[in-house]
């Protein structure tokens, strides 16, 4: 761990923030050639059949239009479906884009156009006349849940559900207080400011260099080497701006893929951006319908969690996450069982979306702990208290650190919790119904593999470098403050090279793990630096650091010091010119290291606090406060990492009260694929949000303290907006998002 924090710890503004607002960053899809072209995709406009025709010679004729590509002609590519897995792919068929007259999802690409501009690729694509053989569609989980399964390949073993332990039929059944719900969750679609977008730029040589919005340039870089059969030199991908990521980044887009054949057919360089319609159709947080069970014995200590979790996948691949798991670790019990099954449906595959499996699974989760609370009569805040855990059961292993104490604590007294009357429609502000609501949020603190490159000149500028992404998430920063640190010089001496595939391996950016993973990683380098440097200043006449050992200096002004001395000591630039090098250079690599990962599990948690205000008559609810605190180890930057806090909180605002995707269910079809009513929470619908990070020192989680924040801020929002919603009104709604017709209507089917 880093022992003294100069910057490390300082809430310092984003540095990529500059460009960003003022326009001069520029985004995967604002990258030109000189005579580039331009493609454009034809969506299906059924959910599932066949194309029996597709007649392209009138586009093709159109003014501009270079090719047209459809399954009839599109350019051999492997075979293989290993060729074709990505680093994060799933369990199935990896779709390929153009590849047969099959259709599986409404807007799937049956055609691509390219021409000299955009204008007439897209003109052109509408010209192009289709005949289908159309199928009867399946979209609807509920009809499809009869046709439910547990995936035969998990995606990752943890997924899976944790084996059975005690008795939870035999428990419910005895137990005084219980409560047993199904909670239904529409599909929610992401929506971030930059678009799935690829800029092929094809060089004379057969180089190819490639601007893809994507959490992982490396990860872009081996698919489209894999695919198309292309030697890894003669590759590049960039990232180095990224409009904002939620998981759909994480695997590569079908842009990416029809970009890159086309520019490798015509040899010219290509241009491909996905509408926002087709966002629409290609990704999506998957609907899912859970039942929770829960029983207390007469104090409200939990006996008995029954969690089944359903999901919808597409008819190609098995899309899972972990929905349901957290049920078992979340509060203390003896006797849980937990089962997970998806379902296919005539949909795109469905993909992460920040906090993947949590956001719906510790929703339905910690919405029924409220009503846990109301059945057995005590404070939905006691209730958790009284059942905290300090291991994680599931997996029968400590924890790396938990302080939910502190988060509840520290929150409830923030937001004045102890004012709250328990009963239903008990307090009110004028012609508002007020509602106090809380829930807990869990996710996971993960180390994955990552590497980077540090060094020092010896003017003092540091340059780090690593294949890393910064999806909006502050990555530039934070790794400029870990290495400023480490060097004891200012952020302004140090330059962060991310977002390429060339540079130091790094996983994709996802999962919370990249300021853990690649921070630890710099540290790494830097240390390694200092190791080099004192050799170097060992073997130097006279030095005052000959008997020094690595771990007893540092740097500290310019100059290697002893950490108990700093009068003794050398100026770097001298013993750089002493070992005749003018600068340092050394590589850093991180992994899990498995014998802690076989002691300890590692979670992030929050405690959220919401107050909602519901018009009485018309029942409009708002969401007039927000308090979080979020224990997520230390805190490398509170600034950028209160931002990522806020995002989460205003996702899961929307996940509560907005954000639904309309499937006709007769035709399969996407209703809503576009952001006037795929509703999305607007300046107006967040008022205050206060966020709290804990003190929680954790020297286990990661070499650097660190947990990770990225995904923790959704987590639990949508519930405690629930409970707040029925502490306004008195209706509990189960069917999210709890729009205006739900509160005003019947209890709905859930
Ligand atoms: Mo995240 S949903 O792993 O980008």
């Amino acid at each position: 761990m880093l022992n003294e924090t100069k910057v490390v710890g300082l809430p310092l503004a984003r540095i990529d923030g500059p460009s960003k607002v003022s326009g001069k960053a520029r985004y995967a899809a604002e990258h030109f050639a000189t005579d580039m072209l331009f493609g454009c995709v034809l969506p299906a406009t059924i959910a599932t059949g066949r194309i029996t025709d597709i007649d392209v010679s009138e586009a093709e004729r159109f003014p501009g239009v270079v090719k047209v590509y459809t399954y009839k002609n599109r350019p051999t590519v492997a075979k293989r479906e290993s060729k074709w897995k990505d680093e994060v792919a799933l369990p199935g068929y990896t779709m390929r884009p153009l590849e047969d007259d099959h259709v599986q999802f409404d807007g799937q690409p049956i055609a691509f156009v390219v021409a000299e501009n955009f204008e007439a690729a897209r003109d052109a694509a509408e010209l192009i006349r289709v005949r289908y053989a159309a199928y009867d569609p399946h979209t609807d989980l509920l009809q499809e849940q009869a046709n439910s399964y547990e995936p035969p390949v998990p995606r990752m073993k943890e997924f899976m559900p944790p084996k059975p332990r005690g008795d939870a039929e035999g428990a419910f059944a005895q137990a005084p207080h219980k409560i047993a719900f199904e909670y239904y969750m529409e599909g929610e679609h992401h929506n971030p400011m930059e678009l799935f977008g690829s800029t092929v730029l094809w060089e004379k040589d057969g180089r190819l260099t490639i601007h893809d919005k994507t959490q992982g340039p490396q990860n872009s870089h081996d698919y489209v080497c894999n695919v198309f059969g292309l030697k890894p030199e003669n590759v590049v991908v960039q990232n180095k701006f990224v409009g904002g990521a939620f998981g759909q980044g994480l695997r590569p887009k079908y842009q990416l893929f029809l970009a890159v054949m086309a520019s490798l057919d015509l040899r010219r360089s290509v241009k491909a951006e996905m509408s926002r319609r087709e966002m629409f159709y290609l990704t999506w947080r998957p609907v899912c319908l859970q039942k929770v069970s829960l029983a207390t014995d007469a104090e409200g200590n939990l006996q008995s969690i029954m969690h089944h979790a359903l999901g919808g996948t597409s008819r190609y691949e098995d899309y899972q996450e972990n929905v349901a798991n957290w049920s078992g670790m979340a509060y203390k019990c003896d006797n849980v069982k937990i089962s997970y099954e998806i379902a296919k449906l005539d949909r795109s595959t469905p993909g992460d979306m920040r906090a993947p499996g949590a956001a719906s699974g510790v929703t339905a989760l910690e919405t029924a702990m409220d009503e846990l609370a109301y059945e057995v009569g005590i404070d939905p805040l006691e209730l958790r208290i009284r059942n905290f855990i300090h291991v994680d059961q599931n997996q029968d292993k400590e924890l790396t650190s938990k302080a939910l104490h502190a988060c509840y604590r520290e929150a409830a007294e923030s937001f004045g919790w102890a004012n709250r009357r328990h009963e239903p429609r008990s307090m009110r502000d004028g012609n508002d119904l007020v509602g106090w609501g809380m829930a807990t949020g869990f996710w996971e603190a993960q180390l994955s593999e990552a590497e980077a490159k540090v060094s020092l000149s010896s003017d003092g500028k540091v340059v780090v470098s690593a294949a890393a992404s910064d999806i909006g998430t502050g990555t530039y920063t934070i790794l400029n403050q870990v290495a400023a640190e480490a060097f004891g010089v200012s952020p302004q001496a140090v330059t962060v090279r991310i977002g390429d595939s060339s540079l130091p391996k790094t996983s994709v950016e996802g999962g919370s793990w990249t300021a853990a993973s690649s921070g630890s990683a710099v540290q790494v380098a830097a240390r390694a630096v200092v190791a080099t440097l004192l050799k170097h200043a060992r073997s130097m006449p006279n030095s005052p650091l000959a008997d020094a050992s690595e771990d007893q200096v540092e740097i500290a002004e310019g100059r290697l010091v002893m950490q108990a001395n700093h009068q003794v000591g050398v100026a770097f630039a001298d013993i750089m010119e002493a070992a005749g090098v003018s600068e340092v250079e050394e590589h850093g690599k991180v992994a899990p290291d498995p014998a802690t990962m076989k002691k300890f599990s590692a979670y992030t948690h929050s405690a959220v606090f919401v107050e909602v205000k519901v018009d009485e008559e018309l029942l409009i609810p708002r969401v007039t406060r927000v308090v979080t605190a979020v224990a997520a180890g230390r805190i490398l930057n509170p600034k950028t990492a209160r931002s990522q806090i806020l995002g989460g909180v205003v996702m899961g605002v929307g996940m509560a009260l907005h954000e639904e995707g309309m499937v006709d269910h007769r035709t399969g079809r996407v209703m809503n694929h576009n952001l006037a009513e795929y509703h999305v929470p607007a300046h107006a619908d967040i008022e205050d949000v206060e966020v709290i990070f804990v003190k929680e020192d954790d020297d286990k989680v990661s070499p650097i303290g660190v947990k990770g924040l990225g995904e923790i801020g959704i987590v639990g929002v949508a519930a405690a907006v629930s409970n707040a919603i029925f502490h306004a009104t008195g209706k509990r709604i189960r069917h999210f998002p709890m729009t205006i017709d739900k509160l005003l209507g019947e209890p709905d089917r859930h």
